[in-house]
């Protein structure tokens, strides 16, 4: 059976099922570089298991019709209360990447975001979508580089640029190290060597690989004057790109469209965006993957929240893997919230299918979670459909 069969059987229920299909389909290397998180990962398990913490209170016995998931984000009309974060290297995962998770996510009527690590142009990553696509700005390649990017970003339709503010320098994933994602990425022949025979025990993933012309490169981040930055050290191009709130300035004149700001987890950070012009922030500590031991997003949501005082829009990203949590995060101020994983294990098991699959099993969680709840629409959700730990206000 091939993946994309595999991830249509009805067996695969929930977000979780794909994991495994993800990680027998992916040298070790490739799918950790997905899963994993952070140093202990705590945060990474924290993302997903603080979400239990928050409980429902639903009203029953309530007559609804047809339930309505639509929600605006940055004026756009979106079908489904959650967009696709961006995912880095998502080439390497499946040969359409970037533009096969696009364009599932514009069939499905949402959004979705694009990582400066793209393997593909940000060009046709737009034109693959039928929904809002927006840029994720990583200021690697220096300024020049970025203003480029940016450009390139408005000239293709791009609708909002994401300023991700939590990657100082790139956290250290220590299952990356073990597995030679770096010498993989950006190592030599001789580097690669010892990692050759798990590839070799991935013959699906290694063909397509090959197929598509073996390790994508960068073809968004063009330095002016050098041309495409090289697959080097990703980790020191990321400390070498550390984005501050003076950028911001600069970023904001050059793109005047909206800003989102990512990566916000205090109410501090959340009204600095708010001074500094955003239009909207992402309450996320990055899937766990940067700084380990900060609280789980949803943790974190209340108090900014509470910080913004809805000058801004509010969303989430962290630990998101079912429609109930996607409710959890609306009913406590997030106007949607952002996948990452979610999507991405259904990218790595199948393409295209896979990620049109997992957004699917999300709208029908959702879809059922508002109807036990009896609650008629994601516009109707209030914090008085969940109880939130009084600890966390
Ligand atoms: C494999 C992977 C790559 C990521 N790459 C980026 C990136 O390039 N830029 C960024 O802002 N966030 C990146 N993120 C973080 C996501 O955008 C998002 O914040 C996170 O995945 C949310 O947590 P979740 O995976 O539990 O949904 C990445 C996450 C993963 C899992």
């Amino acid at each position: 059976m091939n993946a994309a069969h595999t991830v249509a059987s009805p067996r695969v229920v929930c977000i979780e099922d794909f994991r495994p299909i993800a990680r027998r389909r992916l040298p070790r290397a490739v799918f950790d570089y997905l899963d994993g998180g952070a140093e202990g990962e705590v945060t990474l398990r924290e993302n997903c298991r603080a979400f239990q913490d928050v409980t429902f209170r639903p009203r029953h016995a309530v007559a609804l019709g047809k339930c309505d998931l639509s929600v605006r984000v940055l004026g756009f009309d979106l079908a489904l209360p959650f967009l696709l974060a961006p995912v880095g290297y998502s080439r390497l995962m499946h040969p359409g990447g970037e533009v096969a998770a696009a364009r599932a996510a514009g069939a499905a009527g949402t959004g979705y975001i694009l990582s400066t690590i793209s393997g593909h142009k940000l060009e046709d990553v737009k034109a693959a979508s039928s929904g809002p696509v927006f840029y994720q700005l990583y200021l690697m390649g220096g300024r020049g580089a970025s203003e480029a990017a940016i450009d390139r970003a408005r000239a293709a339709g791009f609708s909002a640029l994401v300023v991700t503010i939590d990657t100082a320098v790139a956290g250290i994933r220590e299952r990356d190290y073990r597995n030679g994602m770096k010498e993989l990425i950006s190592g030599g022949v001789f580097e690669k060597i010892p990692y050759i025979p798990e590839m070799l025990k991935h013959p699906g993933w290694l063909v397509s690989y090959l197929r598509d012309g073996g390790l994508p490169g960068l073809p968004n981040v063009i330095i002016p004057g050098k041309g495409q930055m090289p697959l080097v050290d990703i980790n020191a191009a990321l400390a070498a790109a550390a984005v501050t709130w003076a950028d911001l300035r600069w970023i904001r004149e050059h793109w005047k469209g909206p800003i989102v700001v990512k990566g916000v987890l205090t109410g501090d950070d959340g009204r600095r965006a708010v001074d500094e012009g955003a239009a909207a922030i992402s309450v996320s500590n990055h899937g766990g993957r940067q700084l380990d031991c900060v609280p789980a997003s949803v943790r974190a949501l209340p108090e900014v929240v509470k910080a913004v005082n809805g000058q801004v829009e509010v969303l989430m990203d962290g630990g998101v893997r079912r429609g109930t949590d996607v409710v959890k995060a609306i009913c406590m101020g997030a106007r949607a919230v952002l996948c990452g994983r979610a999507y991405a294990y259904g990218l790595a098991a199948a393409g295209e299918a896979g990620v049109t699959r997992a957004i699917e099993i999300l709208r029908t969680d959702v879809e059922r979670t508002l109807r036990l709840l009896g609650c008629p629409s994601i516009a109707a959700l209030n914090g008085s459909y969940v109880k939130v730990p009084a600890a966390w206000d």
